[in-house]
């Protein structure tokens, strides 16, 4: 049996204060991810799946529920306590990138462990290993302005990478790219995962970028109602995965 990477518990998020216009985002959710899953959050505008997220990755608080990161109960430390948390554990990869345009390929991956006073030393062969895996070095020594979409969203990913993270947390990773690119950071992903296990957590509205997942949860109204999980090709899953948001009127 695989260790658990995430363990989410009866979560719920109500957004405004007592008194006011309250609105539950999420009502009573439990899911967990085990080391090496690549699951897939999918669901309707509205649902609750950047609100999930937001909570998972620490930049949120839950309303009650419990949340473990690598056997770490989150819910409960402090504001300091969390960015440790935040810069040792996770692996963030979002839609617009996020690279600083005034360092390298090579500075922007090193960050994350720059940040937590990693000696150069040291982060020099992590950031190698991770951008051969990725297949970006020869761009090392570029500047985000001189590369492709597709090359900067995979450094993305590098950098979301190279500390180790229990999890990469994606959100809708491929949708600023056009389909090569965004069809090349899949396989990237879908790399890591099977080749050195890395857990993945992406939420999408995007069926094919979906059915590269292993396991799918379908999110609707703040709470679960459909898991599926990947038996067959990923034709096949695609196609299944259309099936479940067509029969609930979801297809965006
Ligand atoms: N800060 C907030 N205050 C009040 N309500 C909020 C807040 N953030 C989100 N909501 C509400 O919570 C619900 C879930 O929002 P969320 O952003 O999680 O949806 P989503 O599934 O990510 O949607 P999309 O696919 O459009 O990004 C929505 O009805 C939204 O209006
Ligand atoms: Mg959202």
């Amino acid at each position: 049996m695989k260790e658990t990477v995430v363990d989410v518990k009866n979560v719920r998020k109500v957004y405004g204060k007592k008194n006011e216009n309250q609105y539950e985002a999420l009502k009573d959710v439990s899911f967990d991810v085990k080391k090496g899953d690549f699951v897939g959050i999918m669901g309707p505008s509205g649902s609750g799946k950047t609100t999930l997220l937001n909570v998972l990755s620490t930049l949120d608080t839950t309303t009650s529920g419990s949340i473990k990161i690598a056997g770490k109960d989150i819910t409960h430390l402090t504001s300091d306590q969390l960015s440790d948390f935040r810069a040792k554990e996770l692996g963030f990869i979002f839609q617009d990138f996020n690279l600083l345009e005034n360092l390298t390929m090579y500075e922007n991956i090193a960050l994350p462990l720059s940040l937590q006073d990693v000696p150069s030393k040291q982060i020099k062969p992590k950031v190698e290993k991770i951008a051969e895996t990725l297949d970006i070095t020869r761009i090392l020594h570029h500047y985000p302005a001189e590369v492709s979409g597709g090359q900067k969203q995979r450094v993305a990913a590098a950098r979301a990478l190279v500390h180790e993270p229990a999890i990469l947390l994606g959100d809708e990773p491929t949708g600023a790219l056009d389909s090569k690119n965004a069809k090349s950071l899949l396989e990237s992903m879908k790399g890591l995962n099977e080749d050195f296990d890395v857990s993945i957590l992406l939420v999408t509205h995007d069926a094919y970028s979906a059915s590269y997942c292993k396991r799918i949860l379908f999110i609707q109204d703040g709470e679960i109602f459909k898991e599926i999980h990947r038996t067959d090709t990923r034709e096949a899953f695609y196609q299944e995965i259309l099936d479940v948001l067509a029969s609930f009127g979801t297809k965006e």
